[in-house]
């Protein structure tokens, strides 16, 4: 497997969708709910489609889990997980903050990530088991071991009105014992963010693959540690996140603990 190419194929795909994302933001596209609080726009969807073909093209027989257009027929064991645009509540609303989330999963493991946000050029990226770059720096975690000193990150899903006491409460318990917290709706690039050293922490319920296989790894070789919220090691198919510099690891999996509570 010539993991080089699927690298470059990844990022090839990533720069064509941020010129597509580009061109349509400022101006008029249309937007579709698809829940109560999920959205999808013309852009979403062709970013998709770009970044598809392009999978397609160079290989041809992988499968393909990509957000708007779902699983594709395939080989399985050769697998692209694709959001086309993370951070679609910001981008339909023209706040200038998304980005494109591209993974490469063999037999479960996800091996190569790519996250790009189109706007201010900064592409992370990683191969399992060679580190994380950011523009070709290697990039590391934080080293702040006091969580009071620590920036952390989180999301608000989109089942929130169902899962609103713990997610309030986890953020309560959060925001107490942190120095502050972001929530900047894109949680590929709030992962990729724990992985160069800017957020310490972050964490989500409710995420999708798309939302976390490149990101989780970027993270990881970075130097995270990355788990669900019960302290097991991350999968894609997860659907808590929990990634941080490691030091505050523990004490961030207490304030998340939410067993006692009824
Ligand atoms: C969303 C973003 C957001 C997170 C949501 C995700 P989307 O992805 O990552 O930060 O809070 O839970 O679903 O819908 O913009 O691709
Ligand atoms: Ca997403
Ligand atoms: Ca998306």
């Amino acid at each position: 497997m010539d993991i080089q190419h699927i690298r470059r194929t990844a990022i090839g795909a990533a720069y064509k969708s941020g010129e597509i994302l580009k061109s349509f933001l400022g101006g008029h596209f249309d937007v579709h709910k698809k829940g109560v609080k999920d959205l999808v726009t013309q852009a979403d969807m062709q970013s998709e489609k770009v970044i598809v073909d392009t999978i397609k093209q160079a290989f041809p027989d992988h499968a393909i889990l990509a957000e708007e257009s779902g699983a594709s027929q395939g080989d399985q064991r050769n697998q692209w997980v694709v959001d086309p645009l993370d951070g679609t509540i910001n981008f339909a609303h023209h706040l200038p903050f998304f980005s494109i989330s591209i993974a490469f999963v063999h037999d479960g493991k996800t091996l190569m990530g790519v996250v790009f946000n189109p706007l201010n050029g900064e592409l992370f990226s990683a191969l399992a088991g060679r580190g994380a770059e950011l523009n070709d720096e290697t990039i590391a975690v934080s080293t702040t071991r006091d969580i009071g000193d620590c920036l952390l990150a989180t999301g608000f899903p989109y089942d929130v009105l169902t899962t609103f006491d713990f997610v309030t409460l986890r953020f309560e318990r959060c925001l107490k014992h942190a120095q502050g917290i972001r929530r900047f709706g894109s949680a590929a690039l709030d992962l990729c963010y724990v992985a160069c050293g800017r957020f310490d922490g972050f964490w989500e319920q409710s995420l999708n693959p798309w939302d976390t296989a490149a990101g989780a790894l970027i993270a990881t070789e970075a130097g995270a540690v990355v788990t669900d919220f019960s302290n097991a090691p991350y999968t894609i198919d997860r659907r808590d996140i929990l990634a941080t510099n490691g030091s505050i690891h523990q004490e961030m999996v207490s304030l998340l603990d939410t067993k006692d509570v009824k």
